[in-house]
């Protein structure tokens, strides 16, 4: 089979809707992993009436259960995962620090922001390790910076530094098995539910970045952290 597979996590919105379209434009099968299917599905038909290939179905990244049924359909039906575009992700505190956190956020934000990632690359692993070809993009931000940390947002920073460590620890072992990259991005302060209306980019502009790494050539680097297609400390 030529086409090749794509799949997006939070899809059905923000940053994660606009790289589902770009994807999609570029010739890739997109499935929009989504929450809710009935919205998601109303956003699929709207590509699908610009003639673009795109599927919603059902995806909690937090329900080991929900991620086990969807990737093992996609793999079932279409025995291939080119890319896996992890871009779900919540940001529950505000500006809250450690101490203004309680525990339940913190769980929630490291089980999403960074477990989420873990449980949907371990789902496509064996898959792409096949395969021996393989891009994995995770959303990540430059708020999970060890070498750029503040105090404010503890939760979401907690978790995406955890994300950063995701990312490289699964680069290093899939790199073993072929041309696999596995790379996070920040995209930047983006104007999505998430980052509110004053932020500095739309979806579409941020989401470039995203996908580019998505489109990595087998030179390219693996267990990286980009911003604006540059490289930035972890
Ligand atoms: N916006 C920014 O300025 C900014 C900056 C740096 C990094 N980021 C990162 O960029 C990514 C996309 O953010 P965004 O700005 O597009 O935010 P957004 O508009 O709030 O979208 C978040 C997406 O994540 C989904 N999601 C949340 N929990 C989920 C779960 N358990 N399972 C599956 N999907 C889940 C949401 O689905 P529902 O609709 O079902 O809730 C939604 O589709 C995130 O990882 C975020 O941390 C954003």
């Amino acid at each position: 089979m030529d086409t090749k597979i794509a799949i997006v996590t939070g899809a059905n919105r923000g940053l994660g809707l606009a790289a589902t379209k770009q994807l999609a434009e570029l010739g890739y099968l997109t499935i929009m992993g989504v929450r809710d299917v009935e919205a998601g599905e109303i956003e699929a038909s709207k590509l699908r009436s610009e003639r673009l290939a795109v599927h919603a179905a059902e995806l909690d990244i937090a329900n080991s259960k929900s991620v086990d049924v969807f990737f093992n359909r996609i793999i079932g039906n279409f025995g291939r995962v080119d890319v896996l575009l992890n871009g779900a992700g919540i940001y529950l505190e505000g500006n809250a620090g450690f101490t203004e956190i309680d525990e339940a956020t913190l769980l929630n934000s490291i089980n999403v922001n960074a477990v989420g990632a873990w449980r949907t690359s371990k789902a496509v692993a064996a898959q792409m390790m096949q395969q021996a070809y393989g891009r994995i993009v995770n959303v990540s931000s430059g708020w999970g910076s060890l070498a750029d940390m503040d105090a404010n947002a503890a939760a979401y920073r907690i978790s995406k530094a955890a994300l950063n460590a995701v990312t490289r620890i699964i680069a290093a072992d899939l790199a073993k098995y072929g041309d696999i990259k596995v790379n996070a991005v920040c995209p930047g302060w983006v104007r999505t539910r998430m980052g509110g209306p004053d932020a500095e980019l739309t979806a579409e502009e941020a989401a470039t970045d995203v996908v580019w790494a998505a489109r990595f050539g087998e030179n390219a680097p693996t267990g990286g952290f980009f911003k604006s297609r540059a490289p930035i400390a972890w």
